[in-house]
């Protein structure tokens, strides 16, 4: 049974801690977790924006909100949220921050590709097995890793993002199966086309409209309110019915025909 509004803090903790949020669908999960009153710790790069974001959503709702500046691919990262969080229970951590090399897998450089794995591997392990201790130490809490409809399938122009995406999707799954016994919620949150200043950033506006390609993208607000209404429903959870029914139909085809049909969209609009 998901938990009601009141009883969020309660049943997972006092504090989110949201990775990636100062824009775009972070900064949503960011919002989200403060609507239902849980105090916030926001992380990303650039603090103009993170700053903004914090007071905004501080504002807007009454709860503590505190940015902190850390780059997701510094190795240092662990000890730097440790030392940023110590003193608080962070009782739902969401992983939203990303990088996503984009381009033929030959054409980026190897530089580019290990830094996505840093920023969309490592890091996530690194903070949710620091956080997943404390939280089975108390026994509650909800870790929410957010990976991509592009995670299903190898991706043309995204190669090493979506197999990456794919490390996050089923390292989720692994630990919700193991934490759900000590009061743990894990998600594995596969989002489809989101309007994010990313996203919209990243099309080639060449290529027409992404309605075109049956792709209409959904809003942060309502993709991340979404898994908080869905954290005990692990260990995999779909940012639409829709996406959860396009992920079904794939996967019934021969498997060259819905990486080759992924690869059709990928290459036309973000080529
Ligand atoms: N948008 C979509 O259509 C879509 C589709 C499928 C999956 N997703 C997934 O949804 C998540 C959000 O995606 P989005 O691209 O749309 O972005 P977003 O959440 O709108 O923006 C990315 C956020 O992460 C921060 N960030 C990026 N790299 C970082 C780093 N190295 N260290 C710290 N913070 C970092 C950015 O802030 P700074 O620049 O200030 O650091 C920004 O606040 C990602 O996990 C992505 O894989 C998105």
């Amino acid at each position: 049974v998901a938990p009601t509004d009141e009883s969020f803090p309660e049943r997972y903790g006092r504090w989110a801690l949201v990775a990636g949020a100062s824009e775009g669908l972070g900064a949503a999960f960011a919002g989200a977790a403060a609507a239902r009153g849980l105090d916030v710790v926001v992380l990303a790069r650039r603090r103009r924006e993170l700053e903004e974001t914090a007071g905004r959503i501080a504002d807007e709702h009454g709860v503590q909100v505190r940015p902190v500046v850390v780059d997701m691919a510094d190795p240092d990262v662990g000890r730097i949220v440790a030392e940023a969080t110590d003193d608080v229970e962070v009782g739902l951590f969401v992983y939203n921050a990303a990088a996503s090399p984009q381009g033929k897998f030959l054409d980026v450089s190897l530089d580019e590709h290990l830094v996505g794995l840093r920023v969309n591997c490592i890091t996530p392990t690194v903070l949710a097995h620091r956080l997943g201790k404390r939280m089975t130490g108390r026994g509650r809490g909800a870790i929410v890793l957010v990976t991509s409809m592009a995670a299903l399938q190898g991706t043309k122009v995204f190669a090493s993002y979506a197999a990456a995406k794919a490390y996050e999707l089923i390292l989720g799954e692994g630990m919700w199966d193991e934490l759900r016994d000590d009061g743990v919620d894990v998600v594995s949150y596969v989002v489809g086309a989101t309007a994010t200043p990313t996203m919209l950033s990243s099309i080639n506006r060449e290529g027409g409209s992404l309605a075109d390609a049956s792709v209409e993208p959904r809003t942060p607000e309502s993709v991340a309110g979404r898994v908080l209404e869905h954290l005990h429903d692990g260990p995999r959870v779909y940012s639409h019915p829709d996406d959860e029914r396009a992920a079904d139909a794939s996967a019934t085809k021969p498997r060259a025909e819905t990486v080759a049909a992924m690869g059709r969209v990928t290459s036309k609009f973000w080529a």
